[in-house]
């Protein structure tokens, strides 16, 4: 924690937040939930197409009356390589021994994608994650419930994705995208797939529009050399609240980017309390500011 406190304060519960995370009851059932006077049911993408038009998260991140988790954890190149490397053996077997034209094209065509994915890995550098997305519609009544669910379905299809209701595990989805729950294995097994870094980085709106405020913070240039300048305590329209968060390939200047942040926000006496579990932070801002 930076910035010292003199005397303890007392803070008045914030009743929005504590309802969403303690609702006034919980009831489990196979494929859905009852989550105190709201109706929910968790859904896991199972599916993302081959090719992504920027800013194409967003879209299935933002459709109303819902609430998302997405999941990102870095994987070991070197052996996403071999386990592709193998695929693509395994396929052409399967396509050169096919009976049948539309078993072998399928199977040349896995062929042919996972060398493409190989390719941008390998020889282009490329990083890739490992990513999960749970996304649960809620709503207050049986009519709305059912709109909202058929909203998120079709959100997803034209974006060529797919979700499915995770059955069964409606309880372990919810756990999954609560923020204090850790990953769930189960649920993992069934959403996690492989995506470049990239895709998924160009996948929220400030890649492809420019945003500006004339004040605050200069984060990056958008896809047209615009600059992306946010005043973080901004409010009005869909400025609801301060909460940011910054995206980007290994290396590319997110820490840096969020230390200048947190030493212009000190100077000007805002309070400043970081969650630093590599002590990246402790080490480096906290020897400026002494
Ligand atoms: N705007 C910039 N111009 C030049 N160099 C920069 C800039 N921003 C950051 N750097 C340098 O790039 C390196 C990586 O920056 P930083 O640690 O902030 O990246 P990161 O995105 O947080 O990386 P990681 O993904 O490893 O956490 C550092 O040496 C930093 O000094
Ligand atoms: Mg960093």
């Amino acid at each position: 924690m930076l910035g010292s406190k003199k005397k303890e304060e007392v803070l008045p519960v914030n009743e929005a937040l504590l309802n969403v995370i303690t609702p006034m009851g919980l009831e489990i059932k196979r494929n859905s939930l009852v989550i105190g006077e709201n109706l929910g049911k968790v859904y896991g993408a199972i599916r993302y197409p081959q090719k992504v038009d920027m800013g194409w998260l967003s879209k299935i991140t933002n459709i109303p009356s819902t609430i998302v988790s997405v999941g990102i954890t870095p994987i070991d190149n070197g052996a996403l390589i071999s386990a592709i490397s193998k695929s693509i053996v395994q396929q052409r077997g399967a396509a050169d021994s096919a009976k049948d034209p539309l078993t072998r094209q399928r199977a040349e065509k896995a062929a042919e994608d996972g060398e493409r994915i190989m390719q941008r890995i390998d020889q282009e550098g490329e990083t890739v994650a490992m990513m999960s997305l749970t996304v649960m519609p809620i709503a207050q009544d049986d009519a709305n419930f059912t709109k909202v669910c058929r909203r998120v379905e079709s959100a997803f299809n034209i974006q060529k994705c797919k979700v499915r209701t995770l059955a069964n595990l409606q309880k372990e989805g919810f756990q999954s995208i609560s923020p204090t729950y850790p990953a769930n294995s189960t649920v993992d097994s069934i959403v996690s797939r492989i995506i470049p870094m990239s895709t998924f980085v160009g996948g929220f709106p400030f890649a492809s529009s420019g945003y500006n405020d004339g004040r605050g913070y200069y984060f990056a240039k958008d896809s047209n050399g615009g600059l992306v300048i946010l005043d973080t305590w901004e409010r009005g329209n869909d400025r609801t609240n301060s909460s940011f968060v910054i995206m980007g390939v290994a290396g590319i200047g997110k820490s840096t980017v969020v230390k200048h942040i947190m030493l212009s926000e000190y100077m000007k006496g805002t309070k400043i309390l970081c969650i630093d579990p590599e002590s990246e932070v402790r080490h480096e801002v906290a020897q400026q500011i002494a």
